[in-house]
Formats: C-alpha cells, sequence, structure tokens
C-alpha cells in the first residue's frame, strides 16, 4: 500500500498513504480520474472550489488574462484586474475595511495580518508583541500561522521556534463565558500587551469543523474594541459564501480590524491571499518616513491571472443564482442531519450554512483516528471524495452540487458508519 513516489504530498504519510489518484479532468462537482471514474468532490478539493470545478467564466477570463498580462511587479506597478477586484473586495466586505494587501495563500494572509498589527503597534510607538488565539484554532502552516494555531502532533517538531500565543478555551456550547472570561481575565493581567485576538469567525475548520454562535463572536470583538485590541477574522474558509452569507462575520454584525481571505477568492482556480485592513491600521504605516513601510511581498503579490480569476468568480456571484444555491445546501444539510440526530452512530451533528459535520463514535477519536481513514476509503469505492478530520466527517460541497449528488454523499456516510 505505502507509495514512495518522487512526489511528496501535502498532509500525506507516504509510509501508509494509498497511491495518489491521477484526475485527469474536473467539471463542476466531479473530478474525473485517469482510470475512467467520475468522483463526487464532496470537500471542494480541500474548500476552496466554491462554484464548481472548470467554471467556463472563470477559464475564459484566466486565458485572456494570460494572453493580455500574466504578471507585473507589484511594487510601483499596478493594474486594473487587481484594482478592480479590490475595490469589489471592500464592497463586499463588512464596512470599515479599507485597504487591501494581495498575497499568495490563506497562509500568507495570515502572516500579513499577524505583521500589520504588530508593525502598527510598533509603529505608534507603543509596542505589542503577544497574539491571542482560539483553542483549536488553524490558520496555515507557516511559522506565524503555525504559531497561533492549536498546538500538537503536526507543529510539535517546530513548537520551542513558535512565539508565545495566549489560547482561550474553545466555546463550548453553554460555556461560552469561560471563553469571555479568559479574555477578560489575559487584558486586565496586562492592558497594553496584546496586539490582536485572531479567530476564525463561526467555525473553525481544520481543527475539527467546531462551531460558536455569532453572539459569541460579536461579545469577543466588543471586548477586543474595549480594550484597544485589534481583532483579525480569519475568514479563509468561512469566506465566501460557506457559512450561508458572504462572511461569516456578517452573522455577528462585527467589521473586524483585519481580515484574511483566500481559498473561494479565486473559486477554487489560483492561489491567491487578500489581507484587509482599517484605515487606521493602514495609516500608522503611512508616513513620509521609509523605516514605516510595510515590509513585505512576494514575488507574484497581486498576480494579474489571478486577480481575473477572482473578478471572474465575483462575477459568478452578480449573474449566477449562487445564494439560492447556498440556502439549497443548507436546507438539504438540515434534512439529511436531522435524520441523523437520533442515530446512536453519530454525536455532535451540526451545521453552519453549507458545512456539516458530525462526529462518528469509535473506539479511538481525534486527528489520528483510523475510523476518518476508513470512512475516506470507503467513500471512494463509492465514488465520493471525503477527508474526515480524524473522527469527524464533514460535507462542504461545491455550490453547484445537486439534492441528488448530496443525498449520494449522506447515504454514503451512512454506508460507511453501518459498516
Ligand atoms: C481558516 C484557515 N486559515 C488559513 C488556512 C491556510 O490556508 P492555505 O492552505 O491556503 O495556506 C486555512 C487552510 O485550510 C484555513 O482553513
Amino acid at each position: 500500500m505505502a507509495d514512495r513516489s518522487p512526489l511528496w504530498h501535502p498532509f500525506t504519510q507516504h509510509g501508509l498513504a494509498d497511491p495518489a489518484i491521477h484526475i485527469t479532468r474536473a467539471e463542476g462537482a466531479y473530478l474525473y480520474t485517469q482510470d475512467g471514474h467520475a468522483i463526487l468532490d464532496a470537500i471542494s478539493s480541500w474548500w476552496v472550489n466554491i462554484h464548481g470545478h472548470g467554471h467556463p467564466a472563470i477559464a475564459k477570463a484566466i486565458a485572456e488574462q494570460a494572453a493580455t498580462l500574466e504578471q507585473v511587479i507589484f511594487a510601483g506597478f499596478t493594474h486594473e484586474p487587481a484594482e478592480r477586484l479590490a475595490r469589489r473586495l471592500l464592497r463586499l466586505a463588512p464596512p470599515g475595511l479599507d485597504h487591501v494587501f494581495f498575497s499568495d495563500s490563506g497562509s500568507t494572509a495570515v502572516e500579513v495580518a499577524i505583521k500589520m498589527a504588530v508593525g502598527c503597534w510598533h509603529h505608534r510607538g507603543k509596542p505589542r508583541r503577544k497574539i491571542i488565539a482560539l483553542e483549536h484554532g488553524y490558520h496555515g502552516d507557516m511559522f506565524g500561522a503555525m504559531a497561533v494555531g492549536q498546538r500538537g502532533p503536526f507543529n510539535a517538531a517546530y513548537e520551542e521556534m513558535l512565539f508565545e500565543v495566549a489560547f482561550l478555551p474553545f466555546p463550548e456550547k453553554g460555556a461560552e463565558e469561560k471563553t469571555l472570561d479568559a479574555l477578560k481575565a489575559l487584558l486586565n493581567a496586562e492592558p497594553d500587551s496584546y496586539a490582536a485576538l485572531i479567530l476564525e469567525p463561526l467555525v473553525l475548520g481544520a481543527g475539527g469543523m467546531k462551531m460558536y454562535a455569532p453572539s459569541l463572536l460579536k461579545d469577543l470583538a466588543d471586548l477586543c474594541r474595549q480594550n484597544d485590541v485589534f481583532l483579525i477574522a480569519d475568514e479563509v474558509m468561512t469566506g465566501f459564501g460557506r457559512t450561508g452569507t458572504m462572511f461569516a462575520c456578517e452573522q455577528a454584525g462585527v467589521t473586524p480590524d483585519l481580515m484574511c481571505l483566500s481559498k473561494g477568492l479565486t473559486g477554487g482556480f489560483l492561489p491567491m491571499g487578500a489581507t484587509l485592513a482599517s484605515a487606521d491600521i493602514y495609516d500608522a504605516f503611512y508616513a513620509a518616513d521609509r523605516a514605516k513601510t510595510f515590509f513585505h511581498s512576494s514575488s507574484y503579490t497581486g498576480n494579474a491571472i489571478a486577480s481575473a480569476a477572482a473578478n471572474a468568480s465575483l462575477d459568478v456571484w452578480e449573474s449566477e443564482p449562487v445564494m439560492e444555491r447556498i440556502a439549497a445546501i443548507g436546507e438539504r444539510h438540515a434534512k439529511r442531519l436531522a435524520g441523523l440526530k437520533g442515530d446512536a452512530r453519530f454525536a455532535n451533528v451540526r451545521q453552519c450554512g453549507t458545512i456539516a459535520a458530525l462526529e462518528l463514535r469509535a473506539h479511538d477519536a481525534g486527528y489520528f483516528a483510523n475510523v476518518g481513514a476508513t470512512v475516506a476509503r470507503a467513500a471512494l469505492v463509492a465514488d465520493i471524495l471525503l477527508r474526515p478530520l480524524g473522527n469527524v466527517v464533514y460535507v462542504l460541497p461545491p455550490y453547484c452540487i445537486s439534492q441528488s449528488q448530496l443525498d449520494k454523499v449522506y447515504d454514503v456516510i451512512e454506508d460507511a458508519a453501518r459498516a
């Protein structure tokens, strides 16, 4: 079974994994394999592919942009696709975000946000270096992003290299006060030390699709505001309709100081990250002093083709009934999950917009639980792509998925649980 592939795949233990499946083509909710299977992509290929694979309008926009202007240094130069995209993102985002910084991925969007928050306090002449985060959070695999994420087997080798972060207990249902009290205690003990609180609004994705109420998000945001601590909303997974609204923060009426976007930004076609910032933060760097420059870039910052893909994806939002599709997925999830709620094989059956999750009661739990790999294999036999997080099975489909395709996913989960 083990696969000594020359390619080193992400989050893959090659000593245990089956050989990677060759995909030759993708369209709508399906991935087509070299050996003739059509696999239903129930997790939007790691949560990026919002409209479905191969949307022709996005593919066309990419081809046209590639033939016109593929890339230009973004320091001192600009171009229409990025200018237009920035204006559109700011129009869509909660009011109070005024500037956009482009980067390459979710992790880089987070790194940029952390650097902006800490850099802002530095430039204000009141240095604050400590960050607060939520237990079970995941923000990416670069060093800064790792530091603010849940510590565990994934980052154990690097633990001593990660900067110190104060973690708030995850707001379990009915125990939300504990999280708020922990934040209050930190801010009372060291009122001028914390630069920012970073969190995934409403749903902690890789940490196990853990969900919490918008009211708690609002309370945390209010506490940050009252105590002059920046709020960084990592909407890398929750953004672009995932939770039922364009951005999860909307459901709490919260405007963060910094917002991180990626994944669905280009409709799942190309890597791109964006960090949206308030004028307050931008202003701390805005000066006639070169030392206050935001010293951050990557070679492909503001890439023209990725910008064109993102604009084309936003056009799809405007020209197709995307919100109706999202609502229909939400309704189907609710219906099928209702049928699983009393089932002894499942626990913590839950939903937020287009995201559905449940836990399989098994002898082993946690990320390394065998039951997750077993379910993934069983699903693949039925030509469904699922990738449970340990014993947490979740469905996070592209918005083009049909009701009958979604039903098939649930049937397979039920069959796998039975087996
Ligand atoms: C909430 C969140 N933030 C950041 C990231 C990192 O994004 P990327 O894998 O594009 O670096 C992820 C990836 O899953 C994520 O879910």
